[in-house]
């Protein structure tokens, strides 16, 4: 099942993958919501851009979003005061509203088809009023004083009794449709998109970028890849997790609107309309990548069961999240390197700092000044805030190292593994990450991540391999889905 933002895709003019060297002012890696801004504002200032994708238009994780448009933050702007203080919360939300304007402005300017409204978000409450152990007092306090339109409110329309914040003129669309949309409008600005093109290397000092079949020669090179590529130090205190998404018909036809954040525990609702069809979406089931725990859409269709009238469940995906240690994107030139920026530690915001990220890196490279680069630069260094993050992620990493380089169960034949099934087993002293497709076809591969050395870990309810230690993921071809790795799972050494 795919994700419900293709229902009346709109495609993108089809690229070949790059296949010859090739010179221009911008490369950048990735066509999702960052790429794509980015693009759209250095091909309008008249720079040669390319734009290289290793799936296509919005395959990554904003075509697996939640369309959701917010000034504040999903966690919580309470939280995000209590680090930063008044200031900082109110510059998050003003830039982030810039943002949403500036989506907005696109979708008006270029006429993108892809649903965008304004509507009011809420965080809601749902078990007995008097005994709830989320202050709602301290978050509507810290929206209001943040400069929001916020108020205490019912639930909308919802199937049971519902109460909390009602945050009003924040917004929703089709993610992959605007994706689709400045696409195609890039295209007319002469920028270059080549989908289905990996890239496998970065020499920074040298301004060069490789693929499988080319070498592309850059000014600027845009890791628009949701987290950089290779090794950065930022790594090694991001909180990497999945979160999965369902989209359903209601017997009722009765759908909410709005964004509606349900805290107990958090979920999040929306509705869509395609035509004269309805749907419900829900988002949860966070967990950590790598660290699998059953079948999360299993889990996440028992819960929307739980509280709505389901027709039927029409669509599923799920998307990867990186949380930053100290909880602001980092956005920018990277350390090291004038001409190698990076947007990363979105959480689960991505959409709006993606869009963020487009501004300043664009303002960046044409040597604009931005008053939110200071606050977000990928340069700063924030230990106060950070430490913590940092400590408990590499305490995480090292125990996955340990433990399944020193647990992994011995495997004396493959027999052993069922059609669908995925284990990662030792064999001939070897970590193998083993599959058999449902079809009964046996696939191995080692189970060593090429990025740091960390063993995958089977994700049943994706079937993939995906890497507790800093979320890479790899389809079954052992090919690199996302994450900082640059090359697939290799052969295992006794099958070359
Ligand atoms: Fe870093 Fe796998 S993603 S070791």
């Amino acid at each position: 099942m795919e994700s419900i933002w293709t229902l009346g895709s709109r495609g993108v003019a089809e690229y070949a993958p790059l296949d010859g060297d090739t010179e221009v002012d911008v490369a950048i890696l990735g066509a999702g919501i960052t790429g794509l801004t980015t693009a759209l504002a250095l091909g309008e200032a008249g720079l040669k851009v390319m734009v290289l994708e290793s799936a296509t238009v919005g395959a990554g994780v904003t075509g697996g979003s939640t369309g959701n448009l917010y000034s504040t933050l999903a966690s919580g702007q309470a939280p995000l005061r209590q680090k930063w203080g008044d200031k900082v919360a109110a510059e998050v939300v003003q830039a982030r509203d810039k943002a949403v304007a500036h989506i907005e402005a696109l979708v008006d300017r270029l006429g993108i088809d892809c649903r965008f409204q304004r509507l009011p978000a809420y965080r809601l409450l749902t078990e007995d009023r008097q005994h709830t152990r989320h202050n709602l007092n301290d978050e509507l306090d810290a929206l209001i004083s943040a400069g929001l339109d916020a108020e205490m409110a019912e639930g909308p329309r919802l199937p049971f009794d519902s109460w909390g914040i009602r945050i009003a003129n924040q917004a929703q669309f089709n993610p992959l449709h605007y994706l689709q949309g400045l696409a195609n409008a890039l295209l007319g600005e002469g920028v270059v998109i080549h989908q289905h093109s990996p890239v496998r290397e970065i020499d920074a000092d040298k301004g060069l970028v490789w693929t499988d079949t080319a070498c592309v020669a850059a000014k600027h090179i845009v890791q628009a890849t949701h987290t950089p590529k290779g090794i950065s130090l930022l790594q090694a205190g991001m909180l990497v997790s999945r979160e999965y998404a369902l989209g359903a018909r209601l017997r009722s036809g009765d759908y909410p609107e709005g964004i509606i954040w349900l805290l107990d525990p958090l979920h999040s609702l929306r509705s869509y309309r395609h035509g004269e069809d309805r749907y419900l979406v829900v988002v949860g089931e966070k967990h950590k990548t790598g660290e699998h725990h059953g079948d999360h859409y299993q889990m996440l269709r028992e819960y929307l069961e739980s509280r709505f009238d389901v027709e039927a469940f029409t669509h599923q995906w799920s998307a990867q999240q990186y949380s930053s240690p100290d909880g602001l994107p980092y956005i920018g030139r990277m350390h090291g390197h004038d001409n190698l920026y990076m947007a990363t530690g979105f959480a689960a915001d991505g959409l709006v700092w993606g869009t963020l990220a487009g501004i300043l890196i664009s303002d960046q490279i044409l040597g604009h000044d931005n008053p939110w680069q200071a606050r977000f630069g990928a340069r700063r260094i924030t230990p106060g805030k950070s430490a913590m993050q940092y400590a408990r992620e590499n305490v995480i990493v090292t125990k996955h190292m340990v433990k399944d380089y020193l647990g992994t169960e011995k495997l004396d034949d493959f027999a052993a593994i069922e059609p669908g099934q995925g284990r990662v087993a030792s064999v001939d002293g070897e970590k193998l990450a083993i599959h058999r497709t449902p079809e009964g076809e046996l696939k191995v591969l080692s189970a060593v991540c090429p990025h740091l050395k960390c063993i995958v870990h089977w994700n049943t309810s994706e079937s993939t391999w995906d890497c507790p230690c800093h979320g890479s993921r790899f389809d079954t071809s052992g090919e690199v889905i996302e994450g900082p790795a640059y090359h697939p799972l290799a052969r295992p050494k006794g099958l070359d």
